[in-house]
């Protein structure tokens, strides 16, 4: 069986019912994410934006070099990285970006955007889970910048993200950076107004999961039967998603049958919010260590600068 539908069956059949938010990114979802992007109460784009516009510059001048790639886990549409990169061109001679992404769709609207906003540097697009694609340029010898943004190691539960990070030193020598957005801890209705927005989007993006199940695993769930849940705990840090049953319910997929009770939930996301213990403690056993912290005016979100 293919893993999306093990793990799927896997998350429904557990007595708390759970499905993976790494999913949320067919092309419809990534599509609906977009919008996210767009949406005022969903702050993490402009401050990342402003990031990039205040401190290019001098993040250019610590990781210059003759010949640099920059390697960009979960890229997307790159909108913001391009910025990054036409500033940091000047600065290296040889200049290759490789965005990583598991959507085919998004990863050519990178590459067209690239090609024309930052011209005159080498392009090698890689599609599928960055697990995978990842080690495979592990033997390039040039020297490297990965490079994960938008806060997309919020949706890692704890463990994950330890592991993720071990993964990432693995794939960093020596004298290599590694840039990761965090969004930060911060007022809690500001953080709970981009997860839980007024327009329907958030909700949307959490029931086109469901949708895509009924597509490609022979799902027959009934998108008007569940409402989607946010919530954020401000000591926890914690931004979690749930898409609620509103009535007793059966759900076939496949050959599978998935039983609801009213009012139970699936969770779907969690979107961690960071400070600086927290940076430290997941960090605490791999190699590399923070350069520094550049953050936005209003101390929104960072981008921490780590050098093995
Ligand atoms: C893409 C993981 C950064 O958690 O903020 C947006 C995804 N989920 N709204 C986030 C998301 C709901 C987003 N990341």
């Amino acid at each position: 069986m293919e893993i999306f539908k093990k793990e799927v069956l896997a998350g429904l059949q557990k007595s708390h019912k759970t499905l993976s938010s790494k999913y949320f990114y067919d092309d419809e979802g990534s599509r609906i994410f977009q919008e996210i992007m767009d949406m005022p109460e969903y702050y993490l784009p402009a401050a990342e934006m402003e990031i990039i516009e205040r401190h290019s510059q001098v993040i250019a001048q610590k990781i210059a070099g003759e010949e640099l790639d920059i390697v960009e886990l979960g890229a997307g549409d790159g909108r913001k990285i391009s910025h990054f990169l036409k500033v940091l061109h000047p600065f290296v001679d040889h200049l290759t970006y490789f965005p990583l992404d598991i959507s085919q769709g998004i990863l050519e609207e990178n590459t067209k955007l690239m090609a024309k906003e930052v011209r005159g540097i080498k392009i090698e697009a890689m599609w599928g889970d960055f697990f995978i694609s990842l080690p495979k340029i592990r033997d390039r010898k040039t020297r490297r910048v990965l490079i994960f943004a938008g806060s997309n190691i919020g949706n890692f539960k704890r463990k994950e993200a330890e592991e993720f990070l071990q993964f990432i030193d693995q794939e960093l020598k020596t004298g290599d950076n590694f840039i990761l957005g965090v969004d930060l801890k911060k007022n809690p209705r500001k953080i709970l107004a981009a997860y839980d927005d007024p327009h329907g989007i958030t909700k949307r993006f959490n029931l086109n999961l469901l949708n895509r199940i009924n597509k490609e695993l022979g799902g027959d769930f009934e998108l008007e039967s569940f409402d989607h849940y946010g919530t954020y705990h401000p000591i926890t840090g914690a931004a979690e998603s749930f898409l609620v049953s509103l009535k007793d319910q059966k759900v076939r997929i496949g050959d599978e049958v998935i039983l609801f009770q009213k009012d139970e939930v699936i969770q779907t996301e969690i979107s961690q919010k960071f400070d600086l213990p927290l940076l430290m403690e997941l960090s605490k056993n791999v190699e590399f260590r923070i350069d520094s912290i550049f953050s936005d005016s209003s101390s929104l979100f960072s981008w921490v600068l780590f050098r093995k």
